[in-house]
Order: structure tokens, then C-alpha cells, then sequence
């Protein structure tokens, strides 16, 4: 499994790709609007940094509002991929935008028969997003044990993100069920290298070390 990073702020994306595990980027209208800017200067400068998929989203809810939008977005690098919600225009959009070669990522997936539709309309990425399923009662790991079972019988090249991540556990977890990719959010970035053992282990060995040099 594969990370993203699930953030529009560019200071976040700096410090995780420097570790090097990010392969990529996942923004939204919501995320993009948290940090103030201007959404096209935010991506060129997110493209500078990270040389994998950057998803871009379309706010418009019409299908051809969405291609156009997407072949503006889609110009700035053939690393956009145009985020693109689960309707029924997104997917008429996703046709068109997948018979270009521009690609999409169909987001706000909240059930297997939806990640389905996607896969068939020609989609690169499905987001579904697992834990908002959680926060209202659902299983949202389920979700992805459906699709990827799904992908895999039937043979579907669409990749698979799990979105919405909220803790350490959903990465485990999806990737055990073969999620190709996490997108994941700053702080649990930070919380995924975290084991109180590890810090303790180097206090020790640094201790002896000091010990050793007295
Ligand atoms: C995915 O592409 C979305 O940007 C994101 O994972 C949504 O997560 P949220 O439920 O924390 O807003």
C-alpha cells in the first residue's frame, strides 16, 4: 500500500515528503478553502514538491462544468488528477475525462456498487471514505473489504484509496485488505512512526552511550 497525504497545506506536504513514503496528494474543497489561498497558486507550488498524483477537485455539479474545470486543472501537469464526486454527472464526466487521458479520482464513495459504477466508467482512483462511515455508526473498514474483493474477482485496474483516514488502525487495516493506497492527514502521519518503546529505546541507548564516554 502506497501513502498519500491528505492535506491542501503546502508546509504538511514538505515535512512528510521529506521522509520519503509520499507517493502523492489528496486536496478538497474543504481543505483548500482551510488554508486561504489561491487554489491554482496552492497546486503549482504542491506539484513543485511532490512529483507523483496531485488530486484536484471540481466544484461544479454539472458534467460539463466538471470538464471544464478539470481541463483547466488538468493543463498545470500530467500529475493532476481531476477529483470528480460520485454522481451521476461526475460519472458522465469521468468518461469523457478517462477517453482524453486526463485522470480522475471519484471521491465521496460510501458504498461497493458506487466504487463499482466508478471502476466502469473508467475511473483511476476511488476514494471511499471509511471514516466517515465510522463517525456515523457504520463499518467503514467493511467498505474496503468490499471493494477490494470486488476489484480483485473481477479484475479492475481502478486503484483503490482509503480516504477519511482518522487513526493508525484504518492504515493497518487497509492495508492488510489491499488497499493500493492511504491518503492520510498530517497528524496521523506523525502518529504512525510514534511506539512509546521506540522513544524509550533511545533514551537508553544514548544514556549507556554518555555512560560509556565518562
Ligand atoms: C479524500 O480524498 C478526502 O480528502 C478526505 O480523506 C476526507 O476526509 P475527512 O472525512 O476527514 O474530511
Amino acid at each position: 500500500m502506497r501513502f498519500f497525504i491528505d492535506t491542501a497545506n503546502v508546509d504538511e506536504i514538505r515535512e512528510i515528503h521529506e521522509w520519503g513514503v509520499v507517493s502523492g496528494v489528496t486536496t478538497n474543497p474543504s481543505l483548500v478553502a482551510k488554508e486561504g489561498r489561491d487554489f491554482i497558486e496552492t497546486l503549482k507550488e504542491i506539484l513543485d514538491i511532490v512529483d507523483g498524483p496531485i488530486s484536484a477537485e471540481v466544484i461544479s455539479i454539472d458534467s460539463k462544468g466538471m470538464i471544464e474545470e478539470g481541463e483547466k486543472l488538468a493543463s498545470l501537469s500530467k500529475n493532476i488528477v481531476i477529483k470528480v464526486p460520485m454522481t451521476e454527472e461526475g460519472l458522465k464526466a469521468v468518461k469523457i475525462f478517462s477517453k482524453r487521458k486526463i485522470k480522475t479520482n471519484v471521491t465521496l464513495v460510501f458504498n461497493a456498487n458506487q466504487a463499482l459504477m466508478a471502476a466502469r466508467a473508467g475511473a483511476t482512483y476511488v476514494s471511499p471514505f471509511l471514516g466517515r462511515l465510522d463517525d456515523i455508526g457504520y463499518d467503514g473498514m467493511q467498505l474496503i473489504a468490499d471493494i477490494t474483493e470486488i476489484f480483485a474477482v473481477h479484475d479492475i485496474e481502478t486503484e483503490i484509496i482509503a480516504a477519511s483516514i482518522r487513526h493508525p488502525l484504518h492504515v493497518t487495516d487497509a492495508a492488510k485488505l489491499g488497499a493500493d493506497i492511504a491518503t492520510i492527514p498530517h497528524k496521523v502521519f506523525k502518529q504512525l512512526l510514534q511506539h512509546p518503546l521506540t522513544s524509550s529505546g533511545i533514551e537508553k541507548f544514548l544514556a549507556d552511550w554518555e555512560g560509556m564516554q565518562k
